[in-house]
């Protein structure tokens, strides 16, 4: 049986290593899981009350458009129902944009660091991919419109960008989408957005008024805390969000998702305590890299990168003996680590891991 010859040599997504895996390959009873940029601070108490009272209705499948959450998050983000739709996760959107917009050599543009998921899904749909350099972990916008083409359809920005957490600003957005034709769709991944303090950075909802080709990714995975509930949404012209939902599947987001997502929206004071938390840690792993003699790039997401001066497999490997799991293997950045914002003692312990690890492991 022949699959199609442009997913034979695809990776499969391989996620940040589970904690119980950990636990049992290197018998530690305490492993702390900074891998996958996850809440640490858990989900508002809002959602666990609506999931309780959902847990009811299970045995019936949900609503697949999702009226009730679209009309309220439609109100919460000032923008139209239309211009809405929800995914398993924001990785489904991006599944469905590739799936709806993405052909037989069509090219499309992405920094060569970045979420792996733009590269994957334009590859299952055998378009050609473009890879453009970060610098100094930043996308270089300049150099993307530059590698428009006449067979360019869709360009995918992260902001804050994964793994290195830098942003890019609305002025550098602004000037860039002036130049890109409008036939070409930009995405712009705002996954870690509600976490961004910079005032620098765009909030690219008042971007899409006057960019027509601009469709935003969001999700509530991230500071929301619901990642294991998987729901994620897209923010755009109600034409385009009306062809992505074409290639939905039916029911592709689940009840208990939809009414946690609801009931988090009304919950400011959980998003504010959880930016607070994130903020004083991205400053204390920023003070101790710095004591290390470490070099980070300015962290705007809820992780930090940074420049271990080691192989980083091997700084990986030792982390992992000390019951830390971070994250690594990035072509460009081989000496660099990825590792999510922890609570402030996850964090300590953390620090206190690397600290040894450098004494083990050799500089480069
Ligand atoms: C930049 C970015 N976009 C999208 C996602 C997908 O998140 P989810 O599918 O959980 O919404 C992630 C997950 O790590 C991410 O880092």
């Amino acid at each position: 049986m022949q699959p199609k010859s442009n997913i034979v040599h695809l990776p499969v997504y391989k996620p940040g290593k589970p904690i119980e895996d950990v636990k049992r390959e290197l018998g530690l009873s305490e492993v702390i899981k900074l891998a996958s940029n996850e809440n640490p601070f858990g989900f508002s108490n809002f959602a666990k009350s609506a999931i309780q009272e959902q847990l009811q209705q299970i045995n019936y499948y949900p609503d697949g458009a999702s009226v009730e959450l679209t009309s309220a998050l439609a109100t919460h983000l000032l923008v139209k129902p239309e211009q809405l739709i929800f995914g398993t996760g924001s990785s489904d959107i991006i599944l469905m944009i590739a799936r709806a917009f993405l052909t037989l050599e069509d090219e499309t543009i992405m920094a060569e660091e970045t979420f792996s998921q733009y590269k994957h899904n334009a590859e299952v749909e055998n378009a050609i991919v473009v890879e453009v350099p970060l610098v100094d972990g930043k996308h270089d916008l300049v150099a993307m419109q530059a590698a428009i083409t006449e067979r360019t359809k869709i360009i995918w920005i992260c902001n804050p960008n994964n793994p290195t957490g830098t942003i890019v600003t609305n002025e550098e957005l602004v000037a860039f989408l002036d130049k890109v034709p409008d036939h070409v769709m930009v995405v712009l991944d705002e996954a870690y957005g509600e976490y961004v303090e910079d005032p620098s950075f765009s909030n690219g909802i008042q971007l899409l008024d006057k960019y027509h080709n601009l469709v935003l990714l969001r999700t509530f995975s991230k500071i929301y805390g619901l990642a294991s509930l998987r729901i994620g949404y897209g923010i755009g012209d109600p034409e385009i969000i009306a062809y992505i939902n074409q290639v939905r599947e039916p029911f592709n987001t689940t009840r208990l998702a939809q009414v946690a997502a609801k009931a988090a929206l009304a919950d400011d004071a959980f998003l504010s305590y959880c930016r607070e938390q994130n903020r004083a840690g991205i400053d204390f792993i920023n003070q101790e890299l710095e004591r290390l003699g470490l070099d980070y790039f300015p962290a705007h997401g809820n992780f930090v990168m940074f420049d271990a001066k080691r192989a980083s497999s091997e700084v990986f490997q030792s982390l992992l003996q000390k019951g830390i799991v971070a994250r690594a293997g990035w072509k460009n950045y081989p000496n660099w680590i990825r590792i999510s914002v922890g609570t402030m003692p996850q964090n300590e312990k953390f620090i206190a891991a690397l600290e040894q690890v450098l004494q083990e492991v050799t500089v480069q």
